[in-house]
């Protein structure tokens, strides 16, 4: 088997990190508030994270030979939906978790109608960062297009709504069409969108798309293991609650060791079909095979 090539991964992902936070110092949400709503989203935005998406914005964008700032906008819109999910997700009528990013969850700290609203705010708010991308209109557009689709019924919101409402014959394709939804969506658009900003061309996309899906499952898978098996404080939120909340996913479905081993083998495969897609992905390559190894 393969192994993950951690240090150089580590700095590639703490460059990221760096630089999608310096692109979210000039996000327009922070002019001329007309309240202190904005400052409560920020708590939430600015609390760390691993960034894993503007990684992939980032990455891609550069695998494709373009210069990664291009994808900067991109990777700022991501990240602002996702962390718009998190605080949903954390509401105590949601998953009801006290502790996100090591740090107490916006509802927990402000209140839940601050969280409700500062929610709203990122997912309205990220469109109009990506809609700054410096390429032509029809790039952008379709971007945007790509993004909305990611966020919306057919995926995250809609896979977080099946998350919360199962019936009880809910099976492996039902777990597959939630997990794409709530968590593979996010992870697919953003390598998408970093490739888009790039000038990746069609079969280029489509390749990567399909990637990006299996990528994304695996990262829930790992999310699922490490509910189970991490700690809360390498996870900076709670762990041991998936059970109790009877979550369908599929450690619950296969039991741990079975889960692990899928991980691997999903690492494995994911990692050799990126490095066949034209362009260098041996960065998204390398965080494929390191995710069954991850701790946080
Ligand atoms: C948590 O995502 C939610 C899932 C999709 C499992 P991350 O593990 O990427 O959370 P942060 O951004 O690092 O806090
Ligand atoms: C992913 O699922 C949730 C989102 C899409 C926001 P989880 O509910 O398992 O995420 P964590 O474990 O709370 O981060
Ligand atoms: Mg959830
Ligand atoms: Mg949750
Ligand atoms: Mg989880």
């Amino acid at each position: 088997m393969r192994k993950p090539d951690t240090p150089s991964l580590q700095e590639d992902l703490s460059t990221a990190a760096s630089w999608v936070e310096k692109g979210l110092l000039s996000i327009s949400m922070r002019h001329a508030p007309i309240s202190r709503l904005p400052s409560l989203a920020l708590y939430s935005l600015e609390s760390g994270g691993k960034r894993i998406r503007p990684f992939l914005c980032r990455s891609a964008c550069s695998a494709v030979g373009s210069p990664p700032d291009s994808a900067l906008k991109a990777a700022c819109a991501v990240e602002m939906i996702h962390t718009y999910s998190l605080i949903h997700d954390d509401l105590p009528s949601m998953d009801d978790d006290e502790m996100r990013r090591g740090k107490p969850a916006l509802h927990t700290k402000y209140g839940e109608k601050q969280a409700l609203l500062a929610g709203d705010l990122l997912l309205v708010e990220a469109f109009g960062e990506l809609l700054d991308t410096p390429l032509g209109p029809g790039r952008v557009a379709m971007m945007v297009a790509r993004l909305a689709r990611a966020a919306g019924p057919q995926y995250l919101v809609g896979g977080q709504y099946m998350d919360m409402y199962h019936s009880e014959d809910a099976g492996a394709d039902w777990i597959h069409t939630m997990i794409l939804g709530k968590t593979a969506a996010m992870i697919r658009v953003s390598l998408e969108l970093g490739a888009c900003a790039g000038g990746a061309d069609d079969d280029v996309l489509e390749a990567l798309s399909a990637e990006g899906d299996r990528l994304g499952f695996l990262f829930q898978l790992t999310d699922d293991i490490l509910d189970q098996c991490g700690s809360a404080e390498e996870m900076g939120k709670e762990v041991s609650k998936d059970t109790g909340q009877g979550k369908r996913n599929p450690v619950s479905m296969m039991g741990l060791d079975a889960a692990a081993k899928k991980a691997e083998e999903m690492a494995s495969d994911i990692s050799a079909r990126l490095m066949d897609i034209r362009g260098d992905w041996s960065k998204v390559a390398a965080l494929a095979l390191f995710l069954p190894h991850r701790r946080k």
